[in-house]
């Protein structure tokens, strides 16, 4: 994976068919998808429950690009390798999950992925400044992780923007996840995220037996938000 900051668009496989996620992973793709984000949920950490490594695994095979595995789990650590071998490319952990956030970030570029750091609405950007050499992706989560389909809160584009000033020139992404739409979108490009997740709003109106609404959704996310970069 080559570092750039253009607008990436990430589908949420969490508003896909749970009964078809390989075929569904194939049809983001093929419909422009620029990365796969697959959302792991304990129960415990956040109160929903998804998924393991097992089916990490199993998508492996039908994601082409890359695949960004956000574990809203909690302890974290023992389970860093499983996502790994399992053929995560971005390893994304929370802030959080856990006190030994440094022991984490080393753990997961150590198995050999991109290590990712997301924040959960109430938690602020100051514990990042130890963090930046450590870090390759920083996740503003843009609703209380747990479910797809939440509304977008607004207070975060103030973080996003301080957090893009605190990154500066260093190869890190700034990836927002949750309520983002083509009426969001405009508004976390122009704070500077350049890495967007949605699940609701890409899914929306398609199938995997009709996959253009997946195409038609992606390419507005992507028009408004790079419709944003360029106006300022
Ligand atoms: C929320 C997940 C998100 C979620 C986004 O806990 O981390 O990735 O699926 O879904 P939407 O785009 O519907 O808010
Ligand atoms: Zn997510």
């Amino acid at each position: 994976m080559t570092f750039d900051r253009s607008i990436k668009i990430a589908p949420s496989i969490l508003a896909a068919d749970f009964a078809a996620f390989g075929a569904e992973c194939e049809a983001v793709e093929g419909q422009g998808a620029d990365w796969v984000h697959v959302d792991v949920m304990d129960g415990h950490f956040v109160p929903n429950i998804t998924f393991g490594p097992q089916m990490c695994r199993a998508l492996r095979p039908h994601i082409r690009g890359t695949m960004d595995v956000h574990l809203m789990i909690a302890p974290v650590d023992a389970y860093i390798d499983a996502f790994a071998t399992a053929g995560a490319d971005i390893i994304t952990t929370h802030l959080e999950a856990g006190p030994h956030v440094h022991r984490t970030l080393q753990a997961v570029r150590a198995a050999g992925c991109k290590a990712g750091l997301a924040l959960n609405p109430g938690t602020g950007i100051d514990a990042l400044g130890h963090l930046l050499d450590d870090v390759d992706l920083v996740c503003v989560m843009t609703v209380n992780p747990g479910f797809g389909g939440q509304r977008f809160i607004q207070s975060q584009l103030a973080k996003i923007q301080a957090l893009r000033a605190m990154i500066g020139d260093r190869p890190i992404h700034i990836e927002v996840d949750g309520g983002v739409d083509a009426v969001t979108a405009p508004l976390v490009a122009r704070a500077g995220a350049d890495v967007l997740v949605a699940g609701s709003a890409v899914f929306k109106g398609g199938s995997v037996a009709d996959p253009t609404p997946y195409g038609t959704n992606i390419r507005a996310i992507r028009a408004a938000a790079e419709g944003a970069r360029t106006a300022t």
